[in-house]
């Protein structure tokens, strides 16, 4: 396995709309990236990493929530589709391509995802809360759109102050 490097806001690849994985791309390179991909969003303490984020303008992601039945909730979702976003939930979301950036949300408080597993098989994932909200930001990075993108006008600003000031004193890359 391999570290892969993430890309920090605003590469292009974050917000440009993914690519459909085709068939013939379920193989063994796709599963050795979503292997990186899981080693990479562990070392970086994340729950959620999309392919866009390690440079690849694809439509799938990696997360691990933690809930209250299980630690480990280990999954690659491929090809998502949110086929029921209800409820509302406010809570606190970063992104590892937003490095030390920290804004509350507003998001569906439950999401059901239709997806693809890493060997081509249809699935579907009924989730509320954390995960809920992991899915629907990852399912973003597929479409090009960063949690910048959901934030209010005013919080917006606020975080762009900050990215231009981590810029400037080149403590963002
Ligand atoms: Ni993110």
């Amino acid at each position: 396995m391999a570290l892969l490097r993430i890309v920090n806001y605003p590469e292009p690849v974050l917000l440009t709309v993914g690519e459909p994985v085709t068939q013939e791309e379920f193989n063994e390179d796709l599963r050795q990236l979503v292997d990186n991909m899981f080693e990479t969003m562990y070392k970086a303490q994340g729950v959620g990493l999309a392919a866009p984020q390690v440079g690849v303008s694809k439509r799938f992601f990696v997360m691990d929530v933690p809930t209250d039945e299980s630690e480990s909730n280990k999954i690659a979702i491929i090809n998502p589709e949110i086929i029921v976003q209800e409820g509302e939930q406010i809570g606190n979301e970063g992104c590892l391509s937003f490095p030390g950036i920290y804004t509350k949300i507003r998001r569906e408080s439950r999401a059901i995802v239709r997806f693809q597993d890493v060997f081509g098989e249809w699935q579907e994932l009924d989730a509320n809360d954390l995960t809920a909200r992991c899915i629907q930001h990852e399912t973003d990075h597929c479409d090009g759109i960063v949690f910048l993108d959901r934030m209010s006008v005013l919080k917006r600003e606020m975080a762009k102050r900050k990215i231009k000031k981590l810029q400037k004193e080149g403590k963002w890359v």
